[in-house]
């Protein structure tokens, strides 16, 4: 499964990339409004800075509805960095301008899906990622991990090649739940990704190794 970082922190996403395991990034317009990036120009500088930082997808949302829009939109993204992948909304025109940009061989991934359905249109427009957003449904009591598990389903059914993107993905479990239900890649915070790495009895392990490597050098000296 791949990793992706969900956030458009430049420090977040160094220190993920210095970690060795990232494999792509992802925001959206929160994420970067959050950073206090507005302006067109600031906005090119941070997803050029981000593809600097790390050398896979980096995904980047439009913020159009329309189809002329979100195409004139997107394709000035694409244009930005051959590894910018263009973010579109699952609604009405964005499944239009999924089907332009495969066409046209620029790499998309579909946000804000909650549903089956949702992603089954996704893969029929050629999208190349489709993002679920499993902690917003896990939100209002809605299993999101269900939805991994039967969108999984359907994409191997049919041999769909859209990549899996679980997004909103909150904690650690989410991501061990997201390889168990076989999604492609996954997207969170770094603190989801540096929770796999804890467990007690590695401390406590590690511990004990360095105190009798101490004991065993003192013995021999
Ligand atoms: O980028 C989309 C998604 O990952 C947002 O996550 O935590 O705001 O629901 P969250």
């Amino acid at each position: 499964m791949e990793f992706f970082i969900d956030t458009a922190n430049l420090d977040r996403i160094r220190e993920a990339q210095d970690l060795g395991v990232l494999d792509g990034v992802t925001t959206n317009p929160s994420l970067m409004a959050k950073e206090g990036i507005t302006g067109e120009e600031n906005i090119i500088q941070h997803y050029l800075d981000i593809c600097e930082i790390c050398d896979g997808p980096v995904s980047a949302e439009v913020i159009s509805t329309d189809f002329d829009g979100i195409v004139a939109e997107g394709e000035k993204l694409a244009a930005l960095h051959k590894n910018i992948v263009v973010k579109v909304p699952m609604i009405r025109d964005g499944v239009k301008a999924l089907r332009y940009f495969t066409d046209k061989g620029i790499k998309t991934n579909c946000t804000l899906v909650f549903s089956a359905g949702q992603a089954l249109l996704a893969a029929k427009a050629g999208a190349t990622y489709v993002s679920p957003f499993v902690g917003r449904l896990d939100d209002i009591s809605t299993d999101g991990m269900a939805l991994i598990e039967q969108i999984r389903l359907i994409y191997d059914n049919y041999g769909y090649e859209t990549k899996i993107l679980a997004a909103s993905v909150r904690h650690t479990m989410h991501v061990i739940q997201c390889a168990e239900a076989g999604s492609d890649v996954m997207t969170g915070p770094l603190s989801a990704i540096i929770g796999l790495l804890k467990h007690p009895l590695t401390d406590i392990g590690l511990e004990k190794f360095l105190a009798d490597h101490k004991k065993a050098t003192q013995v021999q000296a």
